[in-house]
């Protein structure tokens, strides 16, 4: 359901990573559909025209991107803004998941969990902050998780990269504003997208019930997560920086 009408964002560029699959798609599509010209990143070319084919309005383009940290990640959004437009906005929504028990977490997973997440967001930070490539005045919000904020067994890579997000968005937020650009999270509970889908399968039909259970609204959609994600871009999120906005469907709550 779109919440907010096509003026709420017209006219303003918006960077979304992650923008070929779930949560990153759903925010481009309802970004677009607030006015917004939207920049999608991710690394499957393909899956990404799929998304900028759902695209309403015009100016929309695509940035394909591994994220998997260098230095030129920051580069080629510097890059893609002196060829394209300043962004007003990003919202970085690539990660992966880890769910496996820590005696199986080597270098690897450490690094690919942290590269996706952490590492990118401070890349896509950087990026804001080189010479025209964010607008004064505009938002960045970075993809966080509960598993940030509560414990749970199998979870710790995952909730140790989540739990950095939401600190680095804090200290950004007080480096950024300066410049009135607001910095904030979004610490979602289980909302259902590919990525769900596939830590659904590691359980069995009880552990599914009994996770949905801690749901107090049961499992999220997409859209609740890109319409809480628009409202802090736009107007809506003027007077809020440096904290992480729960959207969980109560998980969180007890
Ligand atoms: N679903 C949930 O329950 C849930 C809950 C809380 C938080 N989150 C967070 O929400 C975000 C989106 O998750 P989702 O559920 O929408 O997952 P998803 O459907 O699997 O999408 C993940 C996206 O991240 C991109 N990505 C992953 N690694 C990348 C890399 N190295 N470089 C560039 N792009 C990369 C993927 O792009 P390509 O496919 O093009 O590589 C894809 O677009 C993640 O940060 C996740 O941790 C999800």
């Amino acid at each position: 359901m779109q919440i907010f009408n096509e003026h709420y964002l017209a006219g303003k560029r918006v960077l979304v990573t992650g923008a070929s699959s779930g949560i990153g798609r759903q925010a481009a599509i309802t970004l677009a559909a607030c006015g917004a010209r939207v920049c999608l990143s991710g690394r499957d070319a393909g899956r990404l025209q799929a998304t900028l084919d759902l695209l309403p309005g015009a100016g929309h383009t695509l940035l394909p991107l591994d994220l998997n940290g260098d230095d030129g990640i920051a580069d080629a959004i510097q890059a893609d803004a002196k060829a394209s437009g300043s962004f007003f906005a990003a919202f970085h929504a690539a990660g992966v998941s880890m769910v496996r028990q820590v005696k199986l977490c080597k270098s690897k997973q450490f690094d690919d969990v942290f590269a996706s997440s952490v590492q990118s967001a401070m890349a896509i930070s950087r990026a804001m902050s080189l010479r025209g490539v964010m607008d004064d005045g505009g938002a960045l919000v970075l993809m966080s998780s509960v598993a940030g904020l509560r414990g749970q067994a199998g979870m710790s890579l995952y909730s140790a990269a989540k739990a950095a997000i939401d600190g680095l968005a804090r200290s950004l937020a007080v480096e950024f504003a300066p410049r009135g650009i607001r910095v904030n999270s979004v610490s979602a509970g289980a909302v259902e997208t590919p990525m769900h889908d596939s830590l659904l399968t590691t359980l069995n039909g009880e552990s599914v019930e009994a996770y949905r259970s801690k749901h107090l609204l049961g499992f999220g959609s997409v859209n609740d997560v890109a319409n809480a994600v628009a409202f802090l871009v736009g107007e809506g999120g003027r007077w809020i920086t440096g904290t992480s906005l729960v959207v969980d469907g109560g998980y969180t709550v007890r």
